[in-house]
């Protein structure tokens, strides 16, 4: 059986690179939901049945897991999600924990990056009042990102400018960590490196993600001897066609470049 991975769009590819890391002989079903993303600005009913049609559609190809390598998705929605269906559902959450564990003793502080709906949500705020008993985490939205990633458009040249002007409010000094909550993110490490000091330390929750998934499966004994192979889907349908399979396998070796 196949393990699914679910996103709004080419985000959760993130994450499905490190799975393959960590699980190199399963077997993927990557769904990029296409049709609706980006999520992060949407009404929150309307992304739920979104979800739920993606993860039913994933129940019927007969996963035995399913990965919501979606942040916004996760938030909104993973507890509903392990009500309704019997096999491990799986979400990504800011990397919060280890982001304010990095930055203890060093007088500096977090600053997670995510989509508006996300940082808006009761997990997050019920994540962070756990944790940061000392306020030193701060947020900031960045839609802009998931419109780039979904665009294909990853040249410094245009993201930096972006990024300068979302954080020029801030007093960039102040941060230890950069959390990236959003699986769209990573793609853009170099750029948020650029406009941060040199010593931040940049995390996302992906490689978490990946080792609880090999610990759930080996728990249920279900580690399959595949070959690391990925059917695509978007919206439903299955990617066919060659350029978009070409692209996503691009993503996989940009993903290689980088150091998350
Ligand atoms: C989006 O569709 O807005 C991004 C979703 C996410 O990874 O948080």
């Amino acid at each position: 059986m196949r393990i699914g991975f679910f996103d709004s769009g080419i985000g959760g590819i993130t994450v499905l690179h490190q799975a393959l890391k960590y699980l190199p002989n399963e077997d993927y079903i990557f769904y990029a939901d296409t049709s609706h993303v980006p999520y992060g600005e949407k009404p929150k009913e309307e992304v739920r049945d979104y979800i739920f049609r993606a993860a039913d559609f994933m129940a019927n190809q007969g996963v035995k897991a399913l990965v919501i390598a979606c942040n916004t998705a996760t938030s909104i929605a993973v507890d509903d999600l392990r009500k309704k269906y019997d096999f491990p559902i799986l979400g990504i959450e800011p990397a919060v924990k280890p982001a304010v564990q990095s930055c203890k003793g060093k007088r500096k502080k977090v600053l997670v990056l995510a989509t508006s709906l996300t940082l808006k949500e009761e997990k997050f705020h019920n994540l962070v009042k756990s944790i940061d008993h000392h306020d030193i985490v701060e947020s900031l939205p960045l839609p802009g990102l998931v419109e780039f990633a979904e665009s294909f458009e990853f040249r410094e040249e245009v993201v930096v400018p972006y990024l300068r002007e979302k954080v020029s409010a801030l007093d960039l000094e102040q941060y230890g960590t950069i959390v990236l909550g959003c699986t769209h993110f990573p793609y853009f490490e170099n750029s948020v490196r650029e406009i941060f000091p040199e010593k931040v330390d940049i995390i996302s929750g992906s490689v978490g993600t990946a080792k609880n998934l090999k610990r759930i499966l080996e728990a249920r004994n279900q580690i399959n001897d595949g070959t690391g192979d990925i059917v695509y889907f978007q919206s439903g349908s299955k990617v066919v066609d060659k350029e978009t399979l070409v692209s996503y396998k691009k993503l996989m070796g940009r993903l290689d470049e980088l150091e998350l």
